[in-house]
């Protein structure tokens, strides 16, 4: 069988608790707020310093925690709005979005409206929230990301089912330990939540202090046996650093029987799942071993549960529709099988990002604009269908643009020297807008071939270097404020279309 899984048992050795009481590293965001506040002894702080799009919004419904009552609310028109954060590249990510609607969008709108949610250039998913929203609660969506560069991004993007202005609640990125879930290739996959559950507890949801990055570890099912102690449990050996509290209850069995959990309750989409399930048993000297198998394959054999604890995860396991757990107890067991806990998330695969030589000119481009198209935020290439407006980028591994059309959009500002750095660029069309300032160098663009900067006021004399860049077929100049000469090495070159009328230049202007 080719499940293209990986196991791994850890037997832990009995140590003394460590138990970290410092609040999780990173930043918890409290969207649309204009204050910070102090939450269960976390700081939120407000989202002003990491977006400039959208708009903050105080829901009028009283008695609301403060994350939830204020959002920031983008308009539905508005493709991609990001959120951008500093990071520390190389460092592993928790990254959580908290969405309730409240009926912020009037009352022609009663349900929230469903979006998606882009971490850098991944489509991690779809908000859907109406499910929850109709019972009263919030929804949060949590998931572990790789900081490839200096800063990331969370943005929400309109599509085509958005039928009002989506919005977002609260965000937070919060720094992993490096052995969290290290199994996964977080160069190439991303992992998104899709439960996380402590078993046989009716608590509330686990989490700070409990759990040292503010996890969380939700309820799940009845406790069909005692409840242990977790005193003998050394949490410091688990690479996962789960919180101890969850060995406190399981779901178990005293008899000598298998025990059949539905786990998660949901119905899966078919991919791929990093599964980590948690055992430890308290009770003493009793012998508790058994087969642990998911929809009947064995996925762990004769596991020796005792009370140092142990936990068993496959990092790529396939699954689709209903899953079900089964505990089976060997013939050598003298109890029957238990178990406290479990995380299931889907492993996302990265849609890539585009070039930081490109996304470094793109930002000084834009810097050099007044008025920025407002969906220039986040990756400009990535996910494709929230590609920035104007910009077209290559296929392919390396991910480059190759067309700036940023035609009739009444942009006024400078052309920052910057778009130089962009040497896949095949067309520049900046036509119809008050562009104003010198054309830059452009000598280092090879393949440039079109360069559209007509009905503008560009001023100065057009670059000589133009001349030497071989590919281009057009370049239409005319209608801005350039003055001199125009270069003798464009006048003549065959193959050019070259419109310059509308100037003060020197020279007589060429029919066109
Ligand atoms: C939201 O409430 C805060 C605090 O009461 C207030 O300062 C802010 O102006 C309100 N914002 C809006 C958009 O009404
Ligand atoms: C959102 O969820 C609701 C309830 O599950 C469902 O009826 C609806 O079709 C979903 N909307 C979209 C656009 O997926
Ligand atoms: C994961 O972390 C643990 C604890 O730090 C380490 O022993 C193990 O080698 C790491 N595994 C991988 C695949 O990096
Ligand atoms: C076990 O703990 C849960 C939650 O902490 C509690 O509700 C339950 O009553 C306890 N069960 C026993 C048998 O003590
Ligand atoms: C668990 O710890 C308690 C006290 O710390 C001790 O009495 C008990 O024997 C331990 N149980 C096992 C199975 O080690
Ligand atoms: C189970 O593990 C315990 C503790 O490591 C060990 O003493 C015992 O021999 C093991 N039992 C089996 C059947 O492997
Ligand atoms: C446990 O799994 C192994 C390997 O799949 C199998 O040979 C064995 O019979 C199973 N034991 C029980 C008690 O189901
Ligand atoms: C640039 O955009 C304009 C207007 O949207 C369009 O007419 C033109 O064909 C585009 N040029 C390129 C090279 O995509
Ligand atoms: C163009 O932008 C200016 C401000 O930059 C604004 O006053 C004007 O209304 C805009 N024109 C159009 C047609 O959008
Ligand atoms: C120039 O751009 C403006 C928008 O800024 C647009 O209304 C107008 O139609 C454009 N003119 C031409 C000739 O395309
Ligand atoms: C990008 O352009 C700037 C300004 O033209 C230049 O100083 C810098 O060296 C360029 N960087 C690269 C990587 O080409
Ligand atoms: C461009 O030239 C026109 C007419 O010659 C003048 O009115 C305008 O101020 C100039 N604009 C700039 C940005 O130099």
């Amino acid at each position: 069988m080719s499940l293209f899984s990986f196991l791994l048992l850890l037997l832990l050795p009995f140590l003394s608790l460590s138990f970290s009481q410092t609040p999780p590293k990173g930043f918890l965001i409290d969207c649309g707020a204009t204050a910070g506040s102090e939450i269960n002894g976390l700081q939120w702080i407000p989202d002003t310093q990491f977006i400039s799009t959208g708009t903050p919004r105080n829901l009028t419904i009283p008695g609301l925690v403060p994350t939830l009552s204020t959002v920031r609310s983008f308009p539905r028109q508005g493709k991609k709005n990001c959120y951008v954060v500093q990071v520390y590249r190389g460092a592993r990510y928790m990254v959580r979005t908290t969405y309730y609607y409240g009926g912020i969008n009037g009352p022609d709108f009663p349900s929230p409206p469903v979006f998606d949610q882009i971490v850098d250039g991944t489509l991690w998913s779809v908000v859907n929230t109406t499910d929850d929203y109709a019972r009263g609660l919030s929804t949060y969506y949590e998931g572990v990301f790789l900081a490839q560069g200096k800063t990331m991004s969370l943005c929400i993007g309109s599509n085509t089912y958005t039928e009002s202005d989506p919005f977002i609640s609260a965000l937070e990125f919060v720094i992993l330990a490096d052995s969290l879930y290290n199994t996964t290739d977080f160069n190439r996959f991303g992992l998104s939540l899709v439960r996380r559950d402590s078993f046989g507890y009716s608590g509330p949801t686990i989490r700070y202090p409990d759990d040292q990055f503010d996890r969380f570890w939700e309820p799940f099912g009845q406790s069909n046996s005692a409840n242990a102690s977790s005193n003998n449990v050394s949490v410091s050996g688990f690479w996962n650093l789960p919180p101890l509290k969850m060995f406190e209850t399981q779901i178990g069995s005293d008899q000598l029987e298998s025990l059949e959990l539905r786990w998660p309750q949901a119905s899966l989409p078919k991919s791929k799942y990093y599964i980590a399930l948690y055992f430890a048993d308290s009770s003493g000297s009793s012998r508790r071993i058994f087969n642990v198998s998911l929809n009947g394959v064995t996925y762990y054999r004769e596991l020796n549960v005792t009370a140092s604890g142990v936990v068993v995860f496959a990092s790529q396991w396939p699954l689709s529709g209903p899953t079900t757990i089964t505990l089976t107890p060997a013939a050598s067991s003298s109890r029957g099988p238990l178990i406290n806990a479990g995380e299931i998330f889907e492993v996302l695969s990265l849609g890539g990002r585009t070039s930081t030589r490109d996304v470094i000119a793109l930002e000084r481009i834009k810097e050099g604009l007044q008025n920025p198209p407002l969906d220039w935020n986040g990756d400009p290439c990535m996910p494709r269908q929230y590609s920035w407006t104007g910009i077209t980028c290559s296929e392919g591994p390396r991910i480059r643009v190759v067309t700036l059309n940023l035609t009739s959009m009444n942009l006024s500002g400078s052309l920052s020297p910057y778009v130089a750095n962009m040497t896949a660029l095949t067309n520049i069309w900046l036509g119809n807008n008050t562009f104003s300032g010198q054309i830059p160098d452009l000598s280092s663009l090879k393949m440039l071939e079109t360069l559209h900067l007509e009905d503008n006021q560009f001023s100065g004399e057009i670059p000589s270097s133009l001349g030497n860049i071989s590919t281009l077929r057009e370049v239409f100049l005319q209608n801005n404020n350039l003055t001199g000469q125009v270069p003798t090495n464009l006048v003549g070159k065959t193959g050019l279309n070259l419109r310059i009328s509308g100037n003060n230049l020197v020279s007589p202007p060429l029919a066109s």
